[in-house]
């Protein structure tokens, strides 16, 4: 099955290991081009596996067409299996800077016509082998979607707890619904990278570094070593 893994921000793998290929995203024809620190922005090949070394966000100015076309070209070149990670803020004061939570649904806070939208994402395709790491490193969840680029206050991030969600981005969305609809295999997990009333507001480069750090476990859990 042909794999890929859509990283977030500050999350890297396969550091220094050379891709059979690769490519700038500037060089794809329609490819959307973020500019976001920590991202690279370019499609790494490797034999077993495609790595999307950074996304285009909503508040980079991007369509919601935009930040699906790179699942689209995955899922048209021969992609069957997406893996999709992002850095989040955790709603649940559980967490802490690092931990990781596989999504097991969304609400959809990112697009205007199509808010609060409970995914129908099943168990079953969300599901991830746990043996990998410590059980306690991994949570499950629900993910909300929001369109950035500013962080949350407090109240919402209340008013999202409510109702019922676990962690907080500015991503993925469109990716899951985009490999939704073409059928793919598809696994998403957020790396906790703030948490809300417990760490203090960490900005950008807080945030990477805390993604860096999480991305040795990512590896592990989602075997993508
Ligand atoms: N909110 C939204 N997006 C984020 C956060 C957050 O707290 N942390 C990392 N990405």
């Amino acid at each position: 099955m042909k794999k890929a893994v859509i990283l977030g921000s500050g999350l890297s793998i396969r550091e220094g290991v050379t891709p059979l290929e690769s490519i700038p995203y500037v060089d794809i024809p329609s490819w959307p081009v973020g500019s976001v620190k920590g991202h690279k922005g370019v499609l790494d090949k490797y034999e077993d596996l495609w790595v999307l070394r950074g996304r285009a966000h909503l508040y980079e100015g991007f369509t919601w067409e935009q930040a699906c076309f790179p699942t689209k070209y995955l899922a048209e070149n021969g992609i069957e299996e997406l893996i999709i990670t992002n850095a989040a803020g955790g709603i649940n004061s559980d967490f802490e800077i690092g931990d990781l939570m596989q999504i097991t649904g969304y609400l959809n806070f990112m697009k205007p016509d199509n808010s609060c939208k409970l995914s129908r994402l099943t168990q079953e395709v969300t599901k991830i082998k746990t043996e990998a790491i410590a059980s306690d490193d991994l949570y499950s969840g629900v993910y909300v979607g929001v369109h950035g680029p500013n962080y949350e206050t407090h109240a919402e991030i209340a008013l999202f707890k409510e109702m019922g969600a676990h962690a907080v981005g500015m991503s993925t969305i469109p990716e899951l619904e985009t490999a939704n609809e073409y059928g793919l295999k598809v696994k998403a997990v957020s790396v906790i990278t703030n948490v809300y009333g417990k760490t203090l507001d960490l900005g950008h480069e807080g945030v990477v570094e805390a993604a860096k750090k999480a991305s040795q476990k990512l590896v592990k859990l989602l075997d993508l070593e």
